[in-house]
């Protein structure tokens, strides 16, 4: 098998305040997770490993359910046809694993599950991203290659970027031109990514090394990233804010 993904999906959403994890929040009806699954499915990614909370599991194996899975894609990508690999969002191999403390450490976790798949490319994506476009997911995997084994979505900032110290004082103004948002999934050779979390795993300690994503362990490594052109569809639901936009979107389907 060539490509694998980890979606994420342990945290407890506390930014979002929904009363129960956030990948089980649920958008036009179905949990979130269930987009985020269905569109790595749709992008023709054959076996999937998604990091839950250690106490709940089967729930969120209720949620990757084969039926769950061709509602959520028929919801959100209601035109999708022969452009991908895949024409049904139910071929995929699909297991849930318990996640960690710390979002690194759930991805940890995904990449120990897939030892015996030995995938060529493994994609880390956030099942708080449920409406990412299967396009996108694409166009990242074909992307790897030995000469860029880590390839990410990225989008222009709008806002004015500027450095501040402790006190709130602004040190500089950021070149805004030169910046990204960097979104998931992100993409790398499976070699590469275990080699950047057991390099992440050593440094818990190093508040040095203060990676909030994969391709920062990659980057503390000193191996180039690539940075693609990201779309605003595959933003992440932190707050009610975020969540009421993705329901719009859906809605503007309909
Ligand atoms: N995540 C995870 N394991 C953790 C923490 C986070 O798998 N220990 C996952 C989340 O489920 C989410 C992704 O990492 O899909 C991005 O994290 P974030 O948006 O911060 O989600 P939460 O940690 O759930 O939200 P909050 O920080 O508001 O509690
Ligand atoms: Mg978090």
């Amino acid at each position: 098998s060539s490509c694998a993904a980890v979606v994420t999906a342990a945290g407890s959403g506390t930014r979002l305040g929904a009363g129960i994890p956030k990948a089980l929040v649920p958008l036009a009806g179905r949990p979130m997770l269930s987009y985020a699954v269905a569109g790595m499915a749709l992008a023709g990614v054959t076996t999937i490993v998604v990091t839950a909370p250690g106490d709940s599991l089967w729930e969120f194996e209720a949620a990757v359910r084969p039926e769950e899975l061709a509602a959520a894609a028929a919801t959100a990508w209601p035109r999708t046809h022969i452009a991908w690999p895949r024409t049904t969002a139910t071929a995929a191999d699909v297991q849930v694993v318990a996640g960690g403390a710390s979002r690194q450490a759930s991805v940890s976790a995904g990449i120990a599950a897939l030892a015996e798949v030995q995938p060529r490319v493994i994609l880390v994506h956030d099942a708080a991203r449920p409406l990412t476009p299967p396009e996108l997911i694409t166009r990242l995997a074909k992307s790897v290659t030995e000469r860029t084994p880590a390839v990410i979505p990225g989008v222009p900032v709008a806002d004015t970027l500027k450095r501040v110290d402790a006190s709130g004082r602004v040190a500089e103004t950021v070149d805004r031109s030169v910046v990204r948002a960097i979104q998931t999934p992100q993409a790398f050779t499976a070699e590469l990514l275990s080699r950047a979390h057991a390099f992440g795993a050593a440094r818990t300690h190093d508040e040095t090394l203060a990676a909030t994503d994969d391709a920062g362990l990659v980057e503390a490594m000193g191996k180039p990233v690539l940075v693609i052109k990201g779309k605003c569809t595959a933003a992440k639901i932190t707050t009610a804010a975020d969540l009421r936009l993705a329901e719009a979107q859906l809605a503007a389907l309909r």
